[in-house]
């Protein structure tokens, strides 16, 4: 399915009307001394370009009569071309990405100027390139100064990221489409996972078999770093390190996603290294999966995007009590946030051309806004019980039976008109599978 690049810059200038907005591309970030980590372009500069390449600015201007939206690009340079791979350069750029001018990156400060001096505002997001920054600053500054005598230029500066935000939290078919090809990547990917593991194997053989399948299957590679956290790691967040023998005891929990065409897939899984759960951890497993089944009911079109958080917390909190694991009344150990020792985070995000996708969740007046229909969320409820668990003042021991246990539990939504659909259905997630025959 073809992305249409062209109709997401005339909605977005739509809303610029007189202003102007310029975008840059991602840098190429430092791995170690001189050598770079893979090149991934900034998600609001692909979205509405799809160039993938470093060093370029884009610019939409829809006051100016013949150039609405400008291209600055690395020129072709055959020398440097053979150490970092070919360029698209400036006239490949015009044809192949319907830009209406397209200049080297080298003649930005030069001609920028013409497509920011007469706009109304400017649309621009202070990011981590200083120098940049200080060339847009720099710019607005110079054309202010001579406002009076002018009689146009930019009176402010504002952040295009909030625009882009609102259209990228509703997904369009074409991006459900890679949404969906990143998905089954991935479902294929911890259903191997499930199938191969076994004591004795290493966290990161597991790791290697998801991602060969990721890179096998045409995907980008992993969509972060991938978590294959045995026994107590499954209580860290985000480890990573993945260095660990698996044991008989111990629970697996793989929160890894596969990207494709630049969109993510988020899936988390937990299940018994030797296919069968110990009581606690099965009672523990019941819990997160009820809250997460509850969670889930509550991602329809209409529902408020704090409601699905508030089923989980409440199923948890309730059930961490009842348990003996958490004592007092379930509202005011939520209202005082208790739960979160054992419940840290949040319960989902949105996702799309970022793992922890953009999307504005609150009105002006701090109420949280609603689901629509084309939006991407995880859910992802967990419990997670440190070995070195302390408990607040007020709050029981935990016996060592329960430490070390980590449970999470991630799908992907996609919000219907009607309700949603759970778009990672193709891992199962009851007890009866997670135990299978290992
Ligand atoms: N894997 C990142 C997250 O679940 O948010
Ligand atoms: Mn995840
Ligand atoms: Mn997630």
């Amino acid at each position: 399915m073809q992305i249409d690049y062209s109709r997401r810059r005339t909605d977005l200038m739509a809303q610029l009307a007189g202003a102007t907005a310029v975008f840059r591309s991602a840098p190429m970030a430092v791995m170690h001394n001189d050598v770079e980590y893979p090149f991934r372009q900034e998600s609001d500069f692909y979205y509405l370009t799809g160039f993938n390449e470093p060093d370029a600015v884009a610019v939409l201007a829809p006051h100016h009569e013949e150039h609405k939206f400008v291209l600055f690009v690395q020129p072709k340079d055959l020398a440097k071309e053979t150490w970092t791979g070919y360029r698209i350069g400036v006239d490949q750029a015009k044809a192949l990405y319907a830009a209406d001018e397209v200049y080297p990156i080298s003649e930005l400060d030069e001609k920028l100027v013409q497509y920011v001096e007469k706009a109304e505002r400017l649309y621009y997001h202070f990011g981590l390139d200083q120098e940049f920054n200080q060339k847009i600053l720099r710019l607005w500054q110079r054309l202010l100064a001579t406002y009076a005598k002018r009689g146009t230029g930019p009176v402010a500066i504002e952040d295009a990221r909030l625009l882009l935000q609102t259209m990228r939290r509703v997904k369009q078919p074409e991006e459900l489409a890679l949404l969906r090809q990143a998905i089954a990547i991935t479902v294929k990917a911890h259903n191997v996972a499930r199938e191969m593991a076994r004591p004795g194997l290493y966290e990161y053989e597991i790791q290697a078999e998801m991602e060969h399948l990721f890179r096998r299957e045409g995907g980008m590679g992993p969509a972060y770093p991938s978590i294959v956290a045995s026994g107590e790691n499954s209580c860290i967040l985000h480890y990573i390190e993945n260095k660990r023998q698996l044991q008989t005891d111990d629970l697996l929990l793989i929160d890894a996603g596969c990207a494709y065409g630049y969109y993510n897939a988020d899936i988390t899984r937990t299940f018994p290294v030797a296919g069968k759960f110990s009581t606690e951890q099965r009672i523990l497993y019941e819990l997160v999966l009820e809250a997460q089944l509850q969670a889930i009911a509550q991602v329809q079109p209409g529902k408020a995007f704090n409601e699905f958080h508030d089923a989980a917390t409440r199923t948890i909190t309730a059930g961490l009590v009842k348990l003996g694991l958490l004592q007092g009344n379930v509202d005011e150990l939520i209202e005082n946030k208790q739960h979160k020792a054992f419940f840290m985070h949040g319960t989902g995000h949105f996702l799309g051309l970022d793992v922890h996708d953009v999307g504005t969740l609150r009105n002006s007046d701090k109420t949280w806004k609603p689901f629509e229909p084309g939006n991407v969320v995880t859910v992802e409820p967990g419990i997670y019980i440190s070995p070195y668990y302390q408990p607040a003042e007020g709050q029981p021991e935990v016996g060592d039976r329960w430490r070390g246990i980590g449970i999470r539990i991630e799908d992907d939504l996609l919000v219907t008109e009607t309700g949603h659909e759970v778009l990672t259905a193709g891992v199962p997630k009851t007890i009866e599978v997670m135990e299978g025959d290992r």
